[in-house]
Protein backbone atom coordinates (compact mmCIF):
# COMPACT_ATOMS: atom_id res chain seq x y z
CA UNK A 1 0.00 0.00 0.00
CA UNK A 2 1.45 3.23 -0.74
CA UNK A 3 2.28 5.39 2.31
CA UNK A 4 -0.47 8.47 1.74
CA UNK A 5 -3.37 5.39 1.11
CA UNK A 6 -2.07 4.19 4.41
CA UNK A 7 -2.19 7.41 5.94
CA UNK A 8 -5.60 8.12 4.41
CA UNK A 9 -6.68 4.38 6.15
CA UNK A 10 -5.07 5.23 9.67
CA UNK A 11 -6.70 8.60 9.57
CA UNK A 12 -10.30 6.99 8.82
CA UNK A 13 -9.62 4.55 11.43
CA UNK A 14 -8.65 7.47 13.95
CA UNK A 15 -12.43 8.69 13.44
CA UNK A 16 -13.78 5.13 14.26
CA UNK A 17 -12.35 4.40 16.95
CA UNK A 18 -12.87 8.07 18.79
CA UNK A 19 -16.63 7.60 17.84
CA UNK A 20 -18.58 7.11 20.64
CA UNK A 21 -21.69 6.95 19.06
CA UNK A 22 -22.89 10.66 17.55
CA UNK A 23 -20.24 12.20 19.17
CA UNK A 24 -16.23 11.73 18.94
CA UNK A 25 -14.15 12.53 21.64
CA UNK A 26 -10.75 14.38 20.66
CA UNK A 27 -8.57 11.63 21.90
CA UNK A 28 -9.26 8.59 24.36
CA UNK A 29 -7.81 9.17 27.88
CA UNK A 30 -6.97 12.67 28.36
CA UNK A 31 -10.17 14.39 26.43
CA UNK A 32 -13.25 11.90 27.27
CA UNK A 33 -16.17 14.00 25.98
CA UNK A 34 -17.23 15.92 23.00
CA UNK A 35 -15.31 19.41 22.80
CA UNK A 36 -16.73 21.79 20.39
CA UNK A 37 -14.04 23.14 18.10
CA UNK A 38 -12.38 19.90 17.86
CA UNK A 39 -16.12 18.02 17.03
CA UNK A 40 -16.59 19.93 14.09
CA UNK A 41 -13.02 19.05 13.25
CA UNK A 42 -14.29 15.57 13.27
CA UNK A 43 -17.71 16.81 11.47
CA UNK A 44 -15.20 17.63 8.67
CA UNK A 45 -13.17 14.66 8.59
CA UNK A 46 -16.40 12.34 8.47
CA UNK A 47 -17.72 13.94 5.60
CA UNK A 48 -14.71 13.02 3.36
CA UNK A 49 -16.12 9.13 3.94
CA UNK A 50 -19.39 9.29 5.98
CA UNK A 51 -21.79 12.35 5.06
CA UNK A 52 -24.31 11.04 7.08
CA UNK A 53 -22.14 10.40 10.09
CA UNK A 54 -20.49 14.50 9.81
CA UNK A 55 -24.13 15.91 9.83
CA UNK A 56 -24.59 13.64 13.09
CA UNK A 57 -21.60 14.90 14.85
CA UNK A 58 -22.79 18.75 14.19
CA UNK A 59 -26.56 17.76 15.49
CA UNK A 60 -25.05 16.00 18.54
CA UNK A 61 -22.91 18.95 19.23
CA UNK A 62 -26.05 21.36 18.85
CA UNK A 63 -28.35 19.14 20.77
CA UNK A 64 -26.27 20.87 24.07
CA UNK A 65 -26.94 24.61 23.61
CA UNK A 66 -27.99 26.39 25.83
CA UNK A 67 -31.45 28.69 26.30
CA UNK A 68 -29.58 31.81 25.78
CA UNK A 69 -27.66 30.37 22.47
CA UNK A 70 -24.44 29.52 23.75
CA UNK A 71 -22.95 26.57 22.69
CA UNK A 72 -20.64 25.07 25.10
CA UNK A 73 -16.71 24.18 24.91
CA UNK A 74 -17.76 20.45 27.06
CA UNK A 75 -20.46 18.17 26.35
CA UNK A 76 -20.61 15.43 29.37
CA UNK A 77 -22.27 12.78 27.87
CA UNK A 78 -21.50 9.99 30.32
CA UNK A 79 -19.45 10.76 33.55
CA UNK A 80 -16.12 9.53 33.11
CA UNK A 81 -14.01 10.18 36.08
CA UNK A 82 -10.35 10.14 34.19
CA UNK A 83 -11.29 13.67 33.28
CA UNK A 84 -11.29 17.18 35.66
CA UNK A 85 -13.23 19.06 36.26
CA UNK A 86 -16.43 17.77 35.15
CA UNK A 87 -19.70 18.57 35.23
CA UNK A 88 -20.08 19.24 39.30
CA UNK A 89 -17.10 21.57 39.08
CA UNK A 90 -19.25 23.25 36.29
CA UNK A 91 -22.75 23.63 38.47
CA UNK A 92 -24.24 24.51 34.95
CA UNK A 93 -27.40 22.29 35.87
CA UNK A 94 -30.92 24.05 34.11
CA UNK A 95 -28.97 25.75 31.95
CA UNK A 96 -28.81 23.53 28.70
CA UNK A 97 -30.18 19.89 28.11
CA UNK A 98 -27.13 17.95 28.66
CA UNK A 99 -24.45 18.24 31.07
CA UNK A 100 -21.85 20.84 30.28
CA UNK A 101 -19.38 23.11 30.63
CA UNK A 102 -20.44 27.19 31.02
CA UNK A 103 -18.03 28.77 28.89
CA UNK A 104 -17.85 28.27 24.85
CA UNK A 105 -15.03 27.87 22.12
CA UNK A 106 -13.80 29.36 18.68
CA UNK A 107 -17.02 28.80 16.57
CA UNK A 108 -15.73 26.88 13.53
CA UNK A 109 -18.96 24.89 12.87
CA UNK A 110 -20.54 27.42 10.41
CA UNK A 111 -18.07 27.12 8.25
CA UNK A 112 -17.65 23.67 8.11
CA UNK A 113 -20.97 22.98 8.14
CA UNK A 114 -20.88 24.67 4.77
CA UNK A 115 -18.06 22.70 3.33
CA UNK A 116 -19.73 19.26 4.28
CA UNK A 117 -23.33 20.62 2.48
CA UNK A 118 -21.41 21.60 -0.57
CA UNK A 119 -20.20 18.05 -0.70
CA UNK A 120 -23.38 16.97 -1.27
CA UNK A 121 -26.10 19.16 -0.97
CA UNK A 122 -28.85 17.36 -1.60
CA UNK A 123 -28.43 14.94 1.22
CA UNK A 124 -27.48 18.26 3.50
CA UNK A 125 -30.05 20.77 2.65
CA UNK A 126 -32.88 19.47 5.17
CA UNK A 127 -29.89 19.30 7.93
CA UNK A 128 -28.94 22.43 6.83
CA UNK A 129 -31.90 23.72 7.78
CA UNK A 130 -32.54 22.72 11.35
CA UNK A 131 -29.01 23.73 12.15
CA UNK A 132 -29.52 27.32 10.73
CA UNK A 133 -31.28 28.99 12.84
CA UNK A 134 -29.08 27.06 15.90
CA UNK A 135 -25.73 28.16 14.42
CA UNK A 136 -26.78 31.75 14.19
CA UNK A 137 -28.41 32.01 17.46
CA UNK A 138 -24.65 30.86 18.90
CA UNK A 139 -23.00 33.48 16.77
CA UNK A 140 -25.79 35.95 18.21
CA UNK A 141 -24.74 35.08 21.57
CA UNK A 142 -20.92 35.75 20.80
CA UNK A 143 -22.04 39.36 19.73
CA UNK A 144 -24.42 39.93 22.42
CA UNK A 145 -22.28 38.51 25.36
CA UNK A 146 -18.61 39.10 24.28
CA UNK A 147 -18.44 41.41 21.42
CA UNK A 148 -18.68 45.07 23.62
CA UNK A 149 -15.38 45.90 22.23
CA UNK A 150 -16.08 45.20 18.88
CA UNK A 151 -13.73 42.27 18.97
CA UNK A 152 -14.56 39.16 20.55
CA UNK A 153 -13.57 38.24 24.05
CA UNK A 154 -12.68 35.21 25.64
CA UNK A 155 -13.91 34.85 29.77
CA UNK A 156 -11.53 31.87 30.34
CA UNK A 157 -8.77 30.73 28.44
CA UNK A 158 -9.91 27.74 27.18
CA UNK A 159 -12.78 29.62 25.62
CA UNK A 160 -9.81 30.50 23.01
CA UNK A 161 -8.99 27.05 23.05
CA UNK A 162 -5.34 28.30 23.46
CA UNK A 163 -5.07 27.53 26.96
CA UNK A 164 -1.86 28.32 28.15
CA UNK A 165 -0.78 31.17 25.44
CA UNK A 166 1.48 33.82 26.46
CA UNK A 167 -1.06 35.72 25.32
CA UNK A 168 -3.12 35.52 28.72
CA UNK A 169 -0.12 35.85 31.02
CA UNK A 170 -0.63 39.53 32.22
CA UNK A 171 -4.70 38.82 32.33
CA UNK A 172 -3.86 35.78 34.68
CA UNK A 173 -1.18 37.04 36.78
CA UNK A 174 -3.93 39.75 38.20
CA UNK A 175 -6.51 36.50 39.12
CA UNK A 176 -6.40 35.81 43.20
CA UNK A 177 -6.21 32.29 42.99
CA UNK A 178 -5.44 32.06 46.54
CA UNK A 179 -9.16 30.53 47.43
CA UNK A 180 -9.33 27.58 44.67
CA UNK A 181 -8.85 25.18 47.57
CA UNK A 182 -7.50 21.03 46.77
CA UNK A 183 -8.43 19.67 43.22
CA UNK A 184 -7.00 16.54 41.51
CA UNK A 185 -5.81 17.21 38.26
CA UNK A 186 -6.38 14.23 35.76
CA UNK A 187 -4.77 15.57 32.42
CA UNK A 188 -0.74 15.05 34.08
CA UNK A 189 -2.18 11.56 34.61
CA UNK A 190 -2.44 10.76 30.73
CA UNK A 191 0.49 12.93 29.33
CA UNK A 192 3.79 14.70 30.87
CA UNK A 193 3.48 17.58 32.95
CA UNK A 194 6.06 19.46 30.67
CA UNK A 195 3.89 19.14 28.28
CA UNK A 196 0.51 21.22 29.76
CA UNK A 197 -0.14 24.00 31.29
CA UNK A 198 1.29 24.54 34.91
CA UNK A 199 -0.30 24.59 38.52
CA UNK A 200 -0.39 28.34 38.28
CA UNK A 201 -2.53 28.07 35.31
CA UNK A 202 -4.60 25.47 36.64
CA UNK A 203 -5.37 27.65 39.96
CA UNK A 204 -6.57 29.94 37.86
CA UNK A 205 -8.43 27.72 35.40
CA UNK A 206 -10.16 26.96 38.18
CA UNK A 207 -10.87 29.84 40.25
CA UNK A 208 -12.40 31.68 36.53
CA UNK A 209 -14.96 27.92 36.72
CA UNK A 210 -16.08 29.04 40.19
CA UNK A 211 -16.26 32.56 39.45
CA UNK A 212 -18.88 31.27 37.29
CA UNK A 213 -20.31 28.44 38.89
CA UNK A 214 -21.06 31.04 41.81
CA UNK A 215 -22.74 33.40 40.18
CA UNK A 216 -24.93 31.10 38.15
CA UNK A 217 -23.02 31.87 35.01
CA UNK A 218 -25.30 35.28 34.74
CA UNK A 219 -23.45 36.96 31.62
CA UNK A 220 -24.15 40.37 33.20
CA UNK A 221 -22.17 39.22 35.97
CA UNK A 222 -19.31 37.71 34.17
CA UNK A 223 -19.25 41.03 32.00
CA UNK A 224 -19.38 43.17 34.86
CA UNK A 225 -17.26 41.70 37.56
CA UNK A 226 -15.29 38.31 35.52
CA UNK A 227 -11.99 38.58 36.50
CA UNK A 228 -10.50 37.47 32.53
CA UNK A 229 -11.93 38.99 29.33
CA UNK A 230 -9.64 39.47 26.71
CA UNK A 231 -10.20 40.41 23.16
CA UNK A 232 -8.96 37.29 21.22
CA UNK A 233 -7.98 37.41 17.70
CA UNK A 234 -8.73 33.30 17.66
CA UNK A 235 -12.62 33.80 18.25
CA UNK A 236 -12.85 37.23 16.73
CA UNK A 237 -11.12 36.02 12.96
CA UNK A 238 -12.89 32.62 13.21
CA UNK A 239 -16.53 34.00 14.48
CA UNK A 240 -16.10 36.57 11.33
CA UNK A 241 -15.27 34.04 8.75
CA UNK A 242 -17.92 31.44 10.61
CA UNK A 243 -20.64 34.64 9.80
CA UNK A 244 -19.14 35.09 6.16
CA UNK A 245 -20.31 31.10 5.67
CA UNK A 246 -23.10 31.42 7.35
CA UNK A 247 -24.57 34.08 5.73
CA UNK A 248 -23.38 32.69 2.25
CA UNK A 249 -25.42 29.63 3.25
CA UNK A 250 -28.33 31.48 4.48
CA UNK A 251 -28.33 33.37 0.95
CA UNK A 252 -28.49 30.40 -0.85
CA UNK A 253 -31.18 28.85 1.12
CA UNK A 254 -33.52 32.11 0.35
CA UNK A 255 -33.08 32.98 4.16
CA UNK A 256 -33.06 36.42 6.19
CA UNK A 257 -29.15 37.50 6.19
CA UNK A 258 -29.11 40.35 7.11
CA UNK A 259 -28.52 40.78 10.80
CA UNK A 260 -25.45 38.79 9.62
CA UNK A 261 -24.73 41.12 7.49
CA UNK A 262 -24.57 43.29 10.12
CA UNK A 263 -22.59 41.57 12.47
CA UNK A 264 -19.85 40.62 9.71
CA UNK A 265 -19.49 44.44 9.02
CA UNK A 266 -19.00 45.06 12.58
CA UNK A 267 -16.35 41.67 13.13
CA UNK A 268 -14.53 43.62 10.44
CA UNK A 269 -13.60 46.46 12.12
CA UNK A 270 -13.87 44.87 15.53
CA UNK A 271 -10.80 43.15 14.19
CA UNK A 272 -8.56 45.70 12.84
CA UNK A 273 -8.66 46.62 16.10
CA UNK A 274 -6.46 43.52 17.35
CA UNK A 275 -3.72 45.38 15.01
CA UNK A 276 -0.68 46.07 16.92
CA UNK A 277 1.92 48.25 15.35
CA UNK A 278 4.64 47.81 18.40
CA UNK A 279 4.93 44.16 16.87
CA UNK A 280 3.18 44.25 13.53
CA UNK A 281 0.62 41.58 14.46
CA UNK A 282 -2.79 41.07 15.19
CA UNK A 283 -2.70 40.42 19.04
CA UNK A 284 -5.24 39.88 22.01
CA UNK A 285 -6.14 42.90 24.54
CA UNK A 286 -6.92 42.25 27.89
CA UNK A 287 -10.33 44.68 28.17
CA UNK A 288 -9.91 45.45 31.97
CA UNK A 289 -6.86 47.13 31.51
CA UNK A 290 -6.76 48.05 27.44
CA UNK A 291 -3.23 46.96 27.45
CA UNK A 292 -2.36 44.34 23.91
CA UNK A 293 -0.35 41.03 25.24
CA UNK A 294 2.39 41.98 22.90
CA UNK A 295 2.38 37.77 21.94
CA UNK A 296 2.53 36.99 18.26
CA UNK A 297 1.13 33.61 18.74
CA UNK A 298 -0.42 31.83 15.11
CA UNK A 299 -4.01 32.84 16.02
CA UNK A 300 -1.90 36.28 14.51
CA UNK A 301 -2.11 34.97 11.37
CA UNK A 302 -5.87 33.77 11.29
CA UNK A 303 -6.85 37.17 9.37
CA UNK A 304 -6.32 36.02 5.85
CA UNK A 305 -9.16 32.75 7.23
CA UNK A 306 -11.40 35.80 8.32
CA UNK A 307 -10.98 37.27 4.69
CA UNK A 308 -9.10 40.12 6.57
CA UNK A 309 -5.67 41.35 4.20
CA UNK A 310 -3.03 43.00 6.16
CA UNK A 311 0.52 43.76 4.04
CA UNK A 312 2.51 44.57 7.18
CA UNK A 313 1.54 40.84 8.61
CA UNK A 314 3.94 39.63 5.91
CA UNK A 315 7.49 40.02 7.58
CA UNK A 316 6.02 38.80 10.94
CA UNK A 317 5.12 35.64 9.23
CA UNK A 318 7.92 34.88 7.46
CA UNK A 319 10.26 35.36 10.59
CA UNK A 320 8.20 33.58 12.48
CA UNK A 321 7.58 30.61 9.76
CA UNK A 322 11.21 30.49 9.09
CA UNK A 323 12.28 29.82 13.05
CA UNK A 324 9.92 26.80 12.22
CA UNK A 325 10.38 23.85 10.58
CA UNK A 326 7.18 22.53 9.99
CA UNK A 327 4.79 25.27 9.88
CA UNK A 328 3.14 28.41 12.52
CA UNK A 329 4.71 28.05 15.89
CA UNK A 330 1.69 28.41 18.57
CA UNK A 331 4.14 31.17 19.66
CA UNK A 332 7.09 33.16 18.55
CA UNK A 333 10.43 31.10 18.66
CA UNK A 334 11.81 34.08 19.16
CA UNK A 335 10.04 35.81 21.89
CA UNK A 336 10.33 35.65 25.68
CA UNK A 337 8.20 33.01 27.06
CA UNK A 338 8.58 30.49 24.20
CA UNK A 339 8.82 26.92 25.12
CA UNK A 340 8.65 24.31 22.75
CA UNK A 341 6.70 21.52 23.79
CA UNK A 342 3.94 22.75 26.58
CA UNK A 343 0.89 23.03 24.90
CA UNK A 344 -0.38 26.53 23.56
CA UNK A 345 3.54 28.45 24.21
CA UNK A 346 5.39 26.67 21.59
CA UNK A 347 4.81 23.82 20.08
CA UNK A 348 2.90 23.46 16.08
CA UNK A 349 -0.70 22.53 15.81
CA UNK A 350 -1.54 20.86 12.52
CA UNK A 351 -5.29 22.35 12.88
CA UNK A 352 -4.04 26.11 12.89
CA UNK A 353 -1.81 25.54 9.80
CA UNK A 354 -4.94 24.36 8.43
CA UNK A 355 -7.13 27.32 9.03
CA UNK A 356 -4.25 29.46 8.03
CA UNK A 357 -2.98 27.81 4.85
CA UNK A 358 -6.50 27.81 3.90
CA UNK A 359 -7.11 31.50 4.59
CA UNK A 360 -3.35 32.46 2.13
CA UNK A 361 -4.46 30.29 -0.58
CA UNK A 362 -7.87 32.13 -0.34
CA UNK A 363 -6.56 35.26 -0.36
CA UNK A 364 -4.05 34.39 -3.49
CA UNK A 365 -0.60 33.20 -1.56
CA UNK A 366 -0.77 29.84 -3.28
CA UNK A 367 3.07 29.22 -2.82
CA UNK A 368 2.51 30.13 1.10
CA UNK A 369 0.08 28.19 1.12
CA UNK A 370 1.10 25.09 -0.43
CA UNK A 371 4.12 25.28 1.57
CA UNK A 372 2.61 24.79 4.81
CA UNK A 373 0.32 22.35 3.17
CA UNK A 374 3.00 20.10 2.43
CA UNK A 375 5.02 20.48 5.89
CA UNK A 376 1.88 19.76 7.60
CA UNK A 377 2.17 16.27 5.41
CA UNK A 378 5.42 15.88 6.13
CA UNK A 379 4.95 16.02 9.92
CA UNK A 380 2.14 13.90 10.27
CA UNK A 381 3.39 11.05 7.70
CA UNK A 382 7.01 11.30 9.75
CA UNK A 383 5.31 11.49 13.55
CA UNK A 384 2.17 10.73 13.25
CA UNK A 385 -0.73 12.11 14.33
CA UNK A 386 -0.18 13.94 17.55
CA UNK A 387 -2.07 16.54 19.42
CA UNK A 388 0.49 19.08 18.59
CA UNK A 389 4.35 18.96 17.60
CA UNK A 390 7.67 20.73 18.27
CA UNK A 391 7.83 23.04 16.09
CA UNK A 392 11.87 22.64 14.99
CA UNK A 393 12.16 18.70 15.27
CA UNK A 394 8.55 17.88 14.83
CA UNK A 395 8.27 15.46 17.72
CA UNK A 396 4.85 14.61 18.94
CA UNK A 397 3.21 15.88 21.48
CA UNK A 398 0.12 15.88 24.02
CA UNK A 399 -2.07 12.96 23.45
CA UNK A 400 -1.85 10.34 20.32
CA UNK A 401 -4.19 9.23 18.14
CA UNK A 402 -5.53 12.70 17.80
CA UNK A 403 -9.13 13.00 16.12
CA UNK A 404 -8.59 16.82 14.32
CA UNK A 405 -5.20 16.08 13.44
CA UNK A 406 -6.87 12.89 11.57
CA UNK A 407 -9.54 15.48 10.23
CA UNK A 408 -7.32 17.72 8.52
CA UNK A 409 -4.95 14.79 7.47
CA UNK A 410 -8.31 13.92 5.41
CA UNK A 411 -9.47 17.21 4.28
CA UNK A 412 -6.60 19.05 3.57
CA UNK A 413 -3.22 17.98 4.30
CA UNK A 414 -2.82 14.36 2.41
CA UNK A 415 -1.94 14.67 -0.95
CA UNK A 416 -5.48 12.88 -1.81
CA UNK A 417 -7.56 15.67 0.20
CA UNK A 418 -10.24 16.56 -2.16
CA UNK A 419 -9.85 14.06 -3.83
CA UNK A 420 -11.30 11.26 -1.88
C1 LIG B 1 -8.25 20.77 28.82
O1 LIG B 1 -8.86 20.15 29.67
O2 LIG B 1 -7.03 20.78 28.70
C2 LIG B 1 -9.01 21.48 27.82
O3 LIG B 1 -8.22 22.15 26.93
C3 LIG B 1 -10.02 22.40 28.44
O4 LIG B 1 -10.91 22.69 27.44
Amino acid sequence: MNVTVDLDRQARAILRSNDRGGYTVPTAGLYPYQWNWDSAFAALGFAVFDIDRAWVELETLFSGQWANGMVPHILFHAVDEGYFPGPDVWGTHGHGPIASSGISQPPVAASFARRIYERDPVAGEARLRALFPMMKAWHGWFIKHRGESGAICVTHPWEAGRDNTPDWDQAMARIDASNVGEYQRRDTSHVDADMRPTKYDYDRYITLVNFGSSHDWNEDVILKDGPFRVADPTTTFILLRANRDLKALGDDLGLDTDEIAGWIERLEHGARSLWNPEINAFDSKDLRSNEFSNCVSNASFLNWYAGIDEPRLQPTLERVWQAAKYGIASYDPQGPHFEAFRYWRGPVWAIMNTMIGIGLAERGFSDMADKLRVQTAELIAEQGFAEYYHPQTGKPAGGGTFTWTAAVWLIWASPNAGKV
